[in-house]
């Protein structure tokens, strides 16, 4: 009876949305395996193209960019000296950031862009759609540049694909940023942390996933070892429910100052945070 009752309350966490249908299972490390959390390569040659044809101005009605786009005009609008210097958007994807900033006359539309990304496929797309800017394949765990090269890096819906290396992934964002960081569709739990099997099915077929959700101490911790200082911490509209999981997972939204102090063994900002 309790197995039935279950099977029923999972149907209902499924999260169908216009264009996908997302299924949720909580896994240990051993059943990922070490998998990637993210597919590094895929889409159909179907995908591609109506990737690349697609206007950016339909994306400004999507609930999840409405939300990051609203997040910085409320949180950035208040920062000075930002209209200027590199802006990394890690885990970039298709790089429509770069437009729909520009398109929302975001407080960052006037920083110069670049976008780094784990898939070839969606680095080939960007550069078609963008030529303008620049893509970099890579890896947010190890970013190929030197040491503060960013003012600001905006990390969407990327560190939980991370896995067990999202404590990496923010040692490394210190390392490059040197003022201001948003990282935003994390999802972080009150329960120890833990990881998820997502199984997404959409026009371009169907993909498995692996993401972990971080218990939000251990998460602030690491924030403040690597000289990260929380600013502006928001729960998104954005929650979801885990088959093995009671109740539902938030996501965030979070604007960090690099603060790093003498006794990090990383450097010191070359400019130092602007005062809001
Ligand atoms: C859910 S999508 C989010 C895309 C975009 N940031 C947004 O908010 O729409 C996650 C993206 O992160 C990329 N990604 C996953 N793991 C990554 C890693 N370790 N380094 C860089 N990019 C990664 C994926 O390829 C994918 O494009």
């Amino acid at each position: 009876m309790g197995e039935v009752f279950e099977k029923i309350i999972n149907l209902f966490r499924r999260q169908p949305s216009s264009w996908m249908w997302v299924e949720n299972k909580l896994v240990t490390l051993n059943e990922i395996g070490g998998k990637h959390g993210y597919p590094d390569k895929r889409k159909t040659a179907k995908g591609k193209r109506l990737l690349e044809k697609l206007d950016p101005k339909v994306l400004l009605y999507d609930e999840a960019i409405k939300e990051n786009v609203n997040f910085i005009k409320l949180t950035c609008g208040r920062l000075r000296a930002i209209s200027k210097g590199r802006l990394l958007d890690l885990g970039c994807g298709g790089g429509d950031y770069y437009q729909i900033f520009k398109l929302a006359k975001s407080p960052l539309s006037k920083m110069e862009y670049f976008g780094c990304e784990i898939n070839d496929a969606l680095i080939k797309t960007a550069r078609i759609r963008y030529p303008k800017t620049h893509f970099i394949k890579g890896y947010a765990q190890e970013i190929d540049c030197p040491a503060t090269y960013y003012d600001i890096v905006f990390s969407s819906g990327v560190i939980q694909y991370t896995l067990q290396d999202w404590v990496k992934v923010i040692k490394e964002i210190s390392r490059v940023c040197s003022r201001y960081v948003i990282i935003s569709r994390l999802p972080l739990t009150d329960k120890k942390t833990f990881y998820v099997k997502q199984t997404v099915t959409s026009i371009f077929g169907t993909e498995v996933r692996f993401f972990v959700v971080i218990n939000k101490a251990d998460f602030k911790k690491n924030l403040k070892k690597y000289g990260l200082e929380a600013m502006t911490t928001s729960k998104s509209k954005e929650t979801f429910g885990v088959e093995g999981i009671k109740g539902l997972i938030s996501s965030y939204q979070l604007l960090l100052k690099v603060n790093r102090s003498k006794d990090t063994s990383l450097p010191r900002p070359v400019a130092a945070g602007t005062n809001i």
